[in-house]
Parts: structure tokens; sequence; C-alpha cells
């Protein structure tokens, strides 16, 4: 794992934004994996800015999204597929039939994650995975519990993630309380993995999962595991890690990180 602090949540972003935009131009049809939610929004402006601005092309790219509310319609305002047209597919030249999320009105929930995971293969597997985290330690929907080789699968949302996402429903009440998510195993696969986090409710949950033990109760402390994820925070979130100097001494010295600082 390595952690980068940037000043604040612009230059986290663009930080993000520009290890993408390597890998996108580098492998033009990359398989993405993508996250939803507030902190991926000034990511996704950024991304549509550079296709806008410099070309950044998506025609081959392919996508998977971590997750999907249960029981909405993909055209409901506040299902996940709605977001991501809204914020980053219908602004970048991306083919939508190249674009997936669960189904997270699919008849038989436990078919539509068996055959989201094996679409995932069949692609090749996820090269590079972008991750938020939520105020429960989750990533993706893994609340606390999930197991460390879940895969895809129907999962309950806890207090904590529906007091978090409810003021994006209208009633509040009317948020979904399950969706299906990928599993921690599942994210574990990708190939390289991108952690964003911005934001001083972050710092604490940040902390447990970076310097704290691995542990289910923290889903997203499972990334202590992976050999290659990179986790990019801006102060507000970083203000709790307790080796920040250390931190900030590997990125200033890796020859790997030359380009970006
Ligand atoms: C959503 C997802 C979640 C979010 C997390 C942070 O697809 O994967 O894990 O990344 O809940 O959400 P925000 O950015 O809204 O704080």
């Amino acid at each position: 794992m390595q952690v980068i602090i940037r000043s604040d949540e612009e230059t986290a972003c663009d930080l993000a934004a520009s290890i993408i935009d390597g890998r996108v131009r580098g492998h033009l049809d990359s398989v993405l994996g993508l996250a939803t939610g507030c902190t991926m929004e000034t990511l996704y402006d950024n991304l549509a800015r550079r296709h806008e601005r410099d070309g950044l092309d998506f025609s081959l790219i392919r996508t998977y999204n971590l997750d999907e509310y249960i029981g909405i319609p993909p055209d409901h305002p506040g299902s996940y597929r709605h977001y991501m047209n809204e914020h980053l597919f219908n602004k970048v030249n991306i083919d939508l039939r190249n674009t997936h999320l669960p189904l997270g009105m699919a008849e038989d929930l436990a078919k539509e994650c068996e055959m989201y995971e094996k679409s995932i293969n069949v692609n090749g597997g996820i090269d590079l995975q972008l991750l938020g985290i939520g105020e429960s330690g989750h990533i993706g929907f893994n609340e606390p519990l999930s197991a460390l080789k879940s895969r895809t699968r129907d999962k309950a949302l806890t207090p904590t993630t529906i007091e978090q996402n409810k003021h994006l429903f209208d009633p509040p009440e009317s948020m979904p309380k399950r969706a299906i998510t990928m599993g921690v195993g599942t994210i574990l696969e990708a190939k390289r993995i991108l952690l964003l986090v911005t934001g001083s409710k972050k710092a604490e949950i940040l902390a447990k999962a970076v310097e704290g033990p691995v542990t289910s109760m923290v889903s997203a402390s499972a990334l202590q595991l992976h050999e290659r994820c990179t986790v990019i925070v801006d102060e507000a979130a970083a203000a709790n890690l307790s080796c920040k100097e250390y931190y900030n001494w590997i990125f200033e010295t890796e020859p790997e990180w030359e380009e970006y600082r």
C-alpha cells in the first residue's frame, strides 16, 4: 500500500485522474472498475475535462461499477447507472454497451451476481479499480463483517451507510436498504487499485483502514493485502494518519512518482 497526501480535494482528484489518464492512454482497451459517490464527482469532472481538452479517448474502454441498489430501475435518479451516465459516461466518448453495472431489478439476484463476475472474467479482469471509502469502512457496499473472500452478492446496508446516502433520495426514507456489490475478494483481484479519500469526515475510518489491523470490521483494511494499492488522500482525510512524513518522503523520492510530482 502506498499513501499519497495532497493539499486539498482538487489536487487529490487531479492526481487520481492523471493516473487513470496514463492507464487509458497506454492501454486504450483497459478495463476500469468504477465507484460512485460524492468523492468521485470531482474526479469524473476532471476526466471529462481531459476528454474535452486533451482528447482522452474512452472509445474502447470497458467499465464495471462496484455496486447498484436493489429494487430501483436504471433510470431512477438515485440509481448508480443514472449517476454514472450523468457524471461521466454522457460526458466522454465511451460506448455505453461497454459500461456495466449490476442490475438491481434482476428477478434472480444470485444469477445476476454470478453473471457479473463471469462478465468481468471474460473481459480479462479489472486493470485499474477505483474505490472510495464509506464512513462504515466499506469499499463498494462491503459493510462490516463482509468476508475478506466475498464475491459479488446481495448485501444489506448498515444504518451508517443509509444515513450517509439517504439525502440523495426523495423522500430520504425511500432509499433502498439492500444493494448488489462486488465482494472484497472480487475487488482484491483487480490488477491495480486506487483508493481516493477526501474530507475530514473520513479521517478516522481512513486511519483504521490504512494503519489498523486487517479486519472484516473495516472492509477497506483488506486493501493492505493487495500488492499494488495506491491511496490518494487530501490533508483533511489524512489528519489521523501517524506516518505522514514517511508517506510524503516516499512520494518525493520514489522514481515511480516522478512524472506526478
Ligand atoms: C459507491 C461505493 C462506495 C463509496 C463510499 C464513499 O459505488 O463504492 O463505497 O465509494 O460510500 O462515498 P462518498 O464519496 O459519497 O463519501
